[in-house]
């Protein structure tokens, strides 16, 4: 078995990095097996799974392994095969850590806010992840409805030549409530508007990924 390697990166905090890998972790490990990477010093990842380690409730295994310097390489190496997908949630910034998972992966997603700020923090990321030779998808987060917002991103980043993914993840108290009990919103409310849109994404960068 040789894994597919999906790092999730961006330089701004906050953007969604370690929603994204938690929920689409969940979305895959229905189907196939996951491990998740946390080499972000923040833990936030080794946090959730804490939780649903203690959960009753969550559905399927995902493994963690929580690394950092030279162990990334080496344990990333152990984790291909014997997984069907790797997922990276990476640190906010871009050091020798998150170069080297970029180079590793398959493919480099970047969550990002419908705003000009956040926009403007993304391209030195995706700058970052092209260098290393690993194609780059961004994804839309936190969108609000009926947004003439989305639109004006869109045409943004198409102007720096960036691809963005035809689904996005709408701005919904659902990503953090699921988390907050140590799950992903295709486990606690798998008919929501939420898991929709996680399935589709999950559906999307697979393709991407392979
Ligand atoms: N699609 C979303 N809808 C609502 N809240 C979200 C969504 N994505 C992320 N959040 C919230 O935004 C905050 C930052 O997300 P997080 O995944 O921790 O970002 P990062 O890992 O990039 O720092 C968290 O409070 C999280 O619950
Ligand atoms: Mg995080």
């Amino acid at each position: 078995m040789t894994a597919r390697v999906i790092a999730v990166a961006q330089q701004k905090g906050g953007a969604g990095k370690t929603t994204f890998a938690a929920q689409l972790a969940v979305a895959w490990a229905a189907k196939k097996s996951v491990a998740l990477m946390d080499i972000d010093p923040q833990g936030s990842l080794s946090a959730w799974h804490g939780l649903r380690v203690a959960s009753e409730r969550a559905l399927d295994d995902i493994h963690l392994s929580s690394v950092s310097g030279w162990r990334v390489a080496m344990e990333l190496d152990r984790l291909k095969s014997d997984f069907d997908i790797v997922l990276i949630d990476c640190p906010p910034h871009a050091d020798t850590e998150t170069k080297n998972a970029m180079r590793a992966a398959d493919l480099v997603v970047i969550p990002v806010q419908p705003s000009p700020m956040d926009v403007w923090a993304t391209a030195p990321t995706a700058e970052f992840a092209d260098e290393q030779g690993t194609p780059v998808r961004l994804v839309l987060n936190r969108v609000p409805p009926r947004s003439r917002l989305v639109e004006a991103v869109q045409a943004m980043l198409k102007d720096k030549k960036l691809k963005l993914t035809k689904n996005h993840l709408g701005n919904r108290v659902a990503f953090a409530a699921s988390m907050m009990e140590g799950m992903g919103v295709t486990e606690s409310e798998r008919s929501s508007q939420a898991a929709k849109e996680i399935n589709a994404l999950a559906k999307e960068i697979e393709k991407a990924a392979s």
